[in-house]
């Protein structure tokens, strides 16, 4: 059986959508067989940044309805044959969900799936609340500023009284992600810091993402950031994945980069 993995922020804009794409992605890249699934229904863009929006001919909305089956609708990625995707309805509103018809669609999918990754919509009404209604896990994006953090704070409220899992004396397992640092920011002060944020939510790290414009590059090409090697944001991503694959990696002062010329120098000697 796989496991669920909701993608929350309260907040939108802070990067969950760019996270689904390259953690799936990263963890496919791990060799476990990996979907991800667009749960912002109405304003589905986690296919752009997959680079999949020509192939979307079925939603998943058609498959809780019955009207397609869940493999007609299911699109391979040609960056993993390990990576699957399934595309948020674009017509049809969030009221077309229920519990019922949701946890069907997950059940199936954990069949086949070693890591199921759902893409939560912005907000904490109830698209956000059907996204981590059957979750195991969560992963919770924020950006190092009061407002992401305040509003992640009432997303892990509602995560810890509104899921199966909690509702059944268990609890989801969060993990946070702080994305968009940028450490000249950090250092005068006008940013948080992790330490700070960490202080605040109380969630273990599973990464910190540098601010880096060529993720809104790769976005655009629909080629996530984790594909490109030399990128800091993709090997952030790729440390990310590995992480949720189970393996023990160094946490990357990401705060505190060293210059580009003492990395030269040092890399002379190793
Ligand atoms: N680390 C980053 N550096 C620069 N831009 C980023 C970063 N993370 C995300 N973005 C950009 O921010 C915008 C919002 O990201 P997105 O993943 O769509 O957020 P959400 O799904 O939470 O609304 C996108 O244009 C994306 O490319
Ligand atoms: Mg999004």
């Amino acid at each position: 059986m796989g496991i669920v993995i909701a993608v929350i922020s309260g907040k939108g804009g802070v990067g969950k959508t760019t996270t689904t794409a390259n953690v799936g992605l990263g963890i496919a890249l791990n060799n476990k067989k990996c979907v991800v699934v667009d749960f912002d229904i109405g304003q589905r863009n986690l296919d752009m940044i997959l680079g999949l929006e020509n192939r979307v001919v079925y939603d998943m909305v058609q498959v809780m309805d019955g009207e397609v089956k869940l493999k007609q609708a299911l699109i391979k990625s040609k960056m993993s044959p390990n990576l699957a995707f399934l595309a948020a309805s674009q017509t049809k509103d969030k009221s077309v969900l229920s519990s019922e018809k949701i946890l069907a669609l997950i059940t199936s999918l954990k069949e086949e799936y070693d890591y199921v990754i759902l893409d939560a919509p912005a907000g904490i009404e109830t698209g956000y609340e059907h996204t981590i209604e059957f979750a195991d896990r969560a992963i919770i994006v924020v950006n190092p500023e009061v407002s992401s953090i305040r509003d992640a704070d009432r997303a892990i409220g509602i995560l810890d009284s509104k899921s199966q899992k909690v509702k059944d004396g268990d609890e989801v397992f969060k993990y946070l992600i702080i994305n968009r640092i940028n450490p000249k920011m950090v250092k005068s002060g006008e940013m948080l810091s992790s330490e700070d944020i960490l202080d605040i939510l109380n969630i273990p790290l599973v990464g910190k993402i540098p601010e880096d414009t060529a993720i809104i590059d790769a976005s655009n090409q629909g080629k996530p950031i984790i594909t490109n090697k030399k990128s800091e944001a993709g090997q952030a991503y790729s440390r990310i994945a590995a992480r949720l694959c189970g393996q023990e990696i160094d946490m990357q002062d990401v705060e505190n980069p060293k210059s580009g010329l003492l990395k030269k120098f040092k890399g002379m000697f190793s």
